[in-house]
């Protein structure tokens, strides 16, 4: 959830350099930032500050910079509020360290340090992570010993990234959180960090170190890293990958935020989507998973992912008859669920990185069970922890909440579908499902064009006092999905909730204050019509989403949004879920809250 990055090489402009880093992971937690660096009179320098990446900029503004080694952090914070103190890095004037994920033991480690007069500056688990390293290198340790035996410490999931002042070099070392480096070896530089994002365009090879490998950056030294074993000894236990991602991806362009100009996306990413799987680099995954005989299937994944798991389980049942489960990774792991060979274990996840997904994976794998991915980062711990994997191709997501990775998790689903019921090996199928991905492009395209309708129902809604998204069927989940958007951006209470439910509860809570929005999709049309008349016949206020023309529905609504759904079918979901994704974008906007970092969140969530 935090943004980690370190640099350290011959470059005098380290603290820019990861600076500028930290600005393209900000989106992963934005409740403090700060630096530790070593200055060019090898004096450790530490800045930090509550609130945005600015505020640490600003704090930084005429100082001197100059240093060929700095650590900095965005904190998502877990222990101890959003203070300065609690910001990291955390330093004493023998380290300073950054730590992404949880110290479960932290308490008991602070009382046993506090009992050999160890005084702490925050309310953190990470700081006893450093007075532990510290506590060992007072006993004379050498650097890298005391790291390994304060790391066979501390019990949870975390990464660290250390800054040792006194050779001026940089440590890091991970268990169960993403943490991966990269060489320049042109220029000499060495860096690691939380994201492969933040290494774009300074490294041409990164390396994934798996648990309990400490790394050791020596940029300008012949091996620009190193990595080691706990017990010292030299190790190869890392995956290394060309680097090839760009950066331009991170500019928000004519788009004054970035989840509109991803919403905006989605036509263009739905078109490749089936180029790129049935005739580009794609197909081999594809036809690996045509060869599935899946007796059931649990798909697993957490928030959006999980309701974009909810529409492929519908292929699936639907199109395949294969039985399947969506289980939200938080319970799944938690649970004992009967899982046997032949089953298979699907997990939908943008970042790949979600610390309950990969540990419902891990639950999958542990059973013997087959595990497939449906995730955006390629290389990402999921994608590395699968044993087959499809890509959904969305490119990097920014806005904090998930727009087109949903629409392309759905579709890839979709075409898995496709798979395992043999439709490869028929051209018709495949040019027949190529062309409903391209109207449903060009459906989504014409709204976009048309946005202003959703614009003008938001104003009119947006300061109600709840909102109720239902839907039966295939819209169910995308009743889910908008709810949760409307919720995360525009911070207003809203319920997503199976349109034929309401009457057995929360019908009480209908008055003149709230709204329905009322997905009305061509599947069960009519008992979807019937209870939104439950609704209006309680003076509720109805936003009907629903067939171009149908007078019956434009009657029975205050605000209409009319589509067309002709010729979409299964695909039809994906097309209302557009228009919610604007309602939830425009009332946000109306409100004035801060869309592509909504408060208390943050892009990837690698605590449990
Ligand atoms: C909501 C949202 C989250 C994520 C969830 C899983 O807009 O983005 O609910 O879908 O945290 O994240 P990934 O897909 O990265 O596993």
């Amino acid at each position: 959830m935090c943004g980690i990055v370190g640099y350290f090489g011959p470059s005098q402009n380290s603290v820019e350099i990861v600076l500028e880093g930290l600005k393209r992971l900000e989106y992963r937690g934005y409740d403090s930032a700060g630096v530790s660096f070593i200055d060019e009179h090898n004096v450790l320098q530490n800045y930090k500050k509550a609130g945005k990446l600015d505020n640490l900029k600003i704090e930084l503004k005429g100082k001197n910079l100059i240093a060929r080694a700095c650590i900095g952090h965005t904190r998502w914070a877990t222990h101890g509020g959003v203070t300065d103190e609690n910001a990291h890095p955390h330093h004493n004037d023998i380290l300073s360290i950054i730590h992404n994920g949880i110290i479960e033991n932290a308490n008991d480690l602070k009382k046993e340090l506090m009992s050999h007069g160890v005084k702490f500056k925050s309310e953190t688990d990470s700081e006893s992570f450093l007075e532990l390293v510290t506590f060992e290198l007072r006993k004379g340790k050498p650097i890298l010993e005391s790291i390994s035996d304060s790391f066979k410490r501390i019990r949870g999931n975390s990464a660290f990234v250390i800054l040792y002042p006194k050779t001026g070099e940089i440590f890091a070392i991970k268990r169960g959180a993403p943490l991966v480096c990269g060489i320049n070896d042109i220029t000499s530089e060495a860096l690691v960090s939380s994201d492969p994002y933040a290494l774009a365009g300074i490294v041409h090879k990164l390396y994934f170190p798996e648990d309990e490998v400490i790394v050791h950056l020596s940029g300008g030294n012949k091996n620009l890293v190193n990595f080691y074993e706990l017990d010292l000894t030299k190790t190869t236990r890392y995956l290394s990958k060309k680097q090839d991602m760009s950066v331009e991806v991170s500019e928000k362009g004519e788009y004054e935020h970035f989840m509109l100009k991803e919403i905006h996306e989605q036509p263009e990413l739905i078109r490749n989507l089936t180029q790129y799987y049935f005739a580009g680099e794609g197909r081999e995954a594809l036809e690996k998973v045509a060869l599935y005989k899946p007796n059931r299937i649990y798909l697993s994944a957490c928030g959006t992912a999980a309701y974009a798991g909810l529409v492929v389980r519908d292929y699936l049942e639907g199109i395949n008859r294969i039985p399947a489960n969506v289980e939200l990774a938080s319970e799944f792991r938690y649970r004992d669920p009967i899982l046997k060979t032949g089953d298979v274990g699907i997990f939908v996840s943008q970042s790949g990185e979600t610390a309950d997904t990969l540990a419902a994976q891990s639950l999958c794998k542990k059973a013997g069970v087959k595990t497939l991915s449906i995730v955006n980062v390629d290389g990402s711990t999921l994608f590395r922890d699968c044993d087959d994997n499809l890509l959904i191709r969305a490119g990097v997501e920014i806005g904090v909440a998930s727009t087109k990775a949903f629409t392309q998790q759905a579709l890839t689903g979709r075409l898995m579908s496709a798979a395992m019921a043999g439709d490869l090996k028929d051209e018709a199928k495949k040019v027949k499902l190529t062309g409903k991905f391209a109207l449903l492009a060009e459906r989504i395209d014409r709204l976009l064009v048309q946005s202003d309708i959703i614009k003008s129902v938001a104003e009119s809604i947006y300061n109600k006092k709840g909102f109720f998204y239902t839907g039966r069927g295939a819209y169910f989940p995308i009743a889910l999905e908008g709810a949760l958007k409307l919720k995360e951006i525009a911070y207003v209470h809203a319920e997503g909730y199976a349109a034929g439910e309401l009457k057995h509860g929360p019908i009480a809570l209908i008055d003149e204050e709230m709204v329905n929005i009322a997905l009305v999709g061509p599947e069960l049309f009519e008992k979807t019509v019937s209870n939104v008349q439950e609704i209006k016949a309680r003076k509720g206020i109805i936003v009907s989403i629903g067939p171009r023309n149908n007078e019956e529905l434009m009657d029975l609504s205050d605000y209409y949004i009319p589509l067309d759904f002709e010729g979409l079918e299964e695909l039809s979901p994906l097309y209302v879920n557009v228009v919610n994704q604007l309602l939830a974008y425009y009332m946000a906007k109306f409100k004035g809250t801060d869309i592509d970092k909504p408060r208390n969140l943050a892009k990837s969530v690698t605590v449990e």
